[in-house]
C-alpha cells in the first residue's frame, strides 16, 4: 500500500486510480476543493485538507510509504526554519524505508539571467496563456522574485490574473547543507524532470531541475 502526503491532482488521481491510500494537503483553499472535485467526479477517494509545509500535521498514526513534492512547491517555503521543518515533518509521516521526493529547480547564483516560461492550455471553451518571469536570484536574501500573469479567455471574454511572490533559493550545496540538518533522511538518488528512473544524476549544477530521492532511516 503507498500513500502520499502532497498534493499533485494528477498524482493523487493516479495513484488513487491505482488503489492506493492517497493522502494529500495544500495551503490554498481552492487547490484544496479543486482536487476534491476532481477525485470525487472521477469516483476516487482521497483523503485531502488545508495544511502548511513547514507546520502540517498528518491524521494520527499515519506511516506513509511515499511523500512527495514537486515543481519547485518546496521553494516557497521562506526561510531555513520552516524548510528544516518541513523535511522532518515529511521524515516523520514517513514508515523506516518510506521514500521523499522533493522535485525543484536549483539556483546558480553565478548564472542566474532574468527567465521566462510560458505554456498555453486549452479545454473546450477555454484557453489559458501562462507567462511566467523571474528575476536574478539573490544570493544574500537567497530570493528570487517570481511573477505569472495568466490570460484566461473564457466565453469570448478575456481576463487577467496576476500573482507576484518569491521563492527561497537553492544551489546545491544549500541543498546539500539542508538535508545533512535532517539525519533521518539520506539523500540515495537524483533525477532530472524527464523522470527516467534508469537515467540517475548527481546533485550538481549540470542540470537545473533536479528530483532528489531520499529514504528514511
Ligand atoms: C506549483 S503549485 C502545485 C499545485 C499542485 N500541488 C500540483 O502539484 O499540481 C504550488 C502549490 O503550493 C501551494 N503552496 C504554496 N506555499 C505553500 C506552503 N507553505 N505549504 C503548502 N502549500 C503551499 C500553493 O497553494 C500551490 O497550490
Amino acid at each position: 500500500m503507498s500513500e502520499n502526503t502532497f498534493l499533485a491532482p494528477t498524482m493523487m488521481e493516479s495513484l488513487a486510480a491505482r488503489g492506493h491510500v492517497v493522502h494529500g494537503f495544500d495551503l490554498n483553499q481552492h487547490q484544496v476543493a479543486f482536487a476534491k472535485n476532481r477525485l470525487k467526479a472521477k469516483g476516487l477517494k482521497a483523503k485531502v485538507w488545508r495544511g502548511r509545509l513547514q507546520d502540517f500535521k498528518v491524521p494520527k498514526g499515519a506511516r506513509y510509504d511515499v511523500a512527495h513534492c514537486f515543481v519547485s512547491t518546496f521553494k516557497y517555503i521562506d526561510t531555513e526554519a520552516g524548510a528544516v521543518s518541513s523535511l522532518r515533518r515529511m521524515a516523520a509521516a514517513l514508515r523506516p524505508g518510506g521514500l521523499l521526493l522533493l522535485g525543484l529547480h536549483l539556483t546558480d547564483y553565478k548564472n542566474s539571467p532574468p527567465d521566462h516560461e510560458r505554456w498555453i492550455g486549452r479545454k473546450p471553451g477555454i484557453r489559458v496563456v501562462s507567462d511566467t518571469w523571474s528575476a536574478p536570484a539573490d544570493r544574500k536574501s537567497r530570493t528570487e522574485a517570481m511573477r505569472t500573469r495568466m490570460r484566461i479567455t473564457e466565453k469570448g471574454k478575456t481576463r487577467v490574473e496576476e500573482t507576484l511572490w518569491d521563492f527561497r533559493t537553492y544551489s546545491p550545496a544549500e541543498l546539500k547543507a539542508l538535508i545533512a540538518k535532517v539525519p533521518s533522511l539520506r539523500l540515495v538518488a537524483c533525477h532530472d524532470f524527464h523522470y527516467d528512473l534508469g537515467s540517475t544524476r548527481r546533485l550538481d549544477l549540470a542540470y537545473s531541475d533536479v528530483l532528489l530521492v531520499m529514504r528514511r532511516a
